[in-house]
């Protein structure tokens, strides 16, 4: 499957997204990935649907909205009308995940489900047939710059293994150091937050992603 590239803007200067954003999209990302946190599910607090509505009025390429939230279901209306056109929660805070997924699909948006390093992979297993991607956080979520987890690389490999044909999304301390572990375990959508700020570009770092994925 394709590899794709999931810029995340969390560590940009939320004084100034536009322009990293655009830079993104100009050194080749796939989608961008907007890190929405309530406070609640994680401590931090980041951004609601107007920024999303903002950026994806400025870029072509798709938006993600990754729901650190709880309560996700509450926040699908804003960000599907904002232009999301996948939108990914947690399957900690969703007792009816596999109704939301559906919910999803219905409305035209692909459906993601996320899980935190502590949690087992077996919770996807009654949702691969009504989801999209399944997100192996590979960091505890919340903050950016954090240490990418290791043993996460097995549950990439347990759902691949499961479902040769679902995107698996990586998503915490992807850089040029992990990402070559992350493909070959299965993984096929990468998000990369700080990695992209410190490297010497935006678009030469994508590119040095996409070089270890081969
Ligand atoms: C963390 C977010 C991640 C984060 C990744 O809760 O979900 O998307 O922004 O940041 P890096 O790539 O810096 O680990
Ligand atoms: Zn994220």
């Amino acid at each position: 499957m394709e590899v794709k590239i999931c810029p995340s803007i969390l560590s940009c200067d939320p004084a100034g997204f536009l322009n990293p954003v655009v830079k993104m999209e100009a050194g080749g990302a796939d989608w961008i990935h907007l890190d929405v946190m309530d406070g609640q599910f994680v401590p931090p607090i980041t951004f609601g649907a107007d920024l999303a509505k903002s950026l994806g009025g400025q870029v072509q390429i798709p938006l993600e909205a990754h729901l650190m939230t709880l309560t996700p279901e509450n926040h699908f209306d804003a960000f599907i009308e904002a232009g999301c056109k996948r939108i990914i929660f947690h399957a900690e805070v969703a007792p009816h995940a596999h109704r939301l997924c559906q919910e999803l699909r219905g409305r035209g948006i692909q459906a993601g489900v996320a899980i935190n390093p502590g949690t087992s992979v077996a919770v996807l297993e009654p949702l691969y047939d009504v989801m999209d991607l399944a997100l192996v956080m590979t960091v505890n979520p919340g903050w950016g710059g954090q240490k990418f987890i290791e043993s996460c690389l097995d549950k990439v490999a347990a759902i691949r293994l499961a479902r040769p044909q679902l995107r698996i999304q990586v998503d915490g301390g992807v850089d040029p150091t992990t990402i070559r572990g992350l493909w070959k375990s299965g993984a096929t959508d990468f998000v990369t937050g700080s990695y992209l700020m410190r490297a010497n570009s935006i678009s030469e770092g994508i590119a040095e992603l996409r070089r270890e994925c081969v």
